[in-house]
């Protein structure tokens, strides 16, 4: 079984605490790379750490979060292996999955309750990458 790879800034300390805990209630490891309270930090110094533990396939897939999710998707995408979808409804998470293969889910920490974060979250582990034309689109991203 692939570790989930976790990230967030402050703004999405207390929401990735709660994803932790449904992510072991379902039994599914996870490494978090920080940050590790509610202290404000730069969100840059976190979504680097998980992008290179995505990239060298250390970790699988990553879920990061910051109180809009844009500076961390934004900094995730400057990566060239990952392609990071800032989700906010489970359609969108299913979506980045078969048509995007996205690799890294992101979250609007500010933006979202637990439980619809719970939603997003199990739909995007579940779906799968539907290839074929979506295939062709993704190695033309570069
Ligand atoms: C932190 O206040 C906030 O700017 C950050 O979490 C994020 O929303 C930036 O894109």
């Amino acid at each position: 079984m692939s570790v989930i790879g976790l990230c967030s800034d402050h703004a999405g300390f207390e929401l990735k605490e709660a994803i932790k805990r449904l992510l072991e209630a379902r039994g599914l490891p996870y490494k978090d790379f920080g940050t590790y309270s509610s202290e404000s930090c730069d969100y840059p110094d976190y979504a680097h750490m998980l992008a290179h533990a995505v990239e060298a396939g250390e970790v699988y897939p990553g879920i990061a979060l910051c109180g809009t999710g844009n500076g961390i998707a934004i900094t995730l995408n400057r990566h060239s292996g990952i392609r990071a979808a800032l989700c906010w409804k489970g359609v969108l998470a299913s979506l980045a999955r078969a048509h995007n293969d996205a690799n890294v889910l992101v979250l609007p920490a500010r933006f979202i309750s637990e439980e619809e974060a719970a939603g997003v979250i199990g739909l995007f582990l579940e779906t799968p990458f539907e290839g074929g034309r979506h295939r062709r689109r993704i190695e033309k991203i570069g």
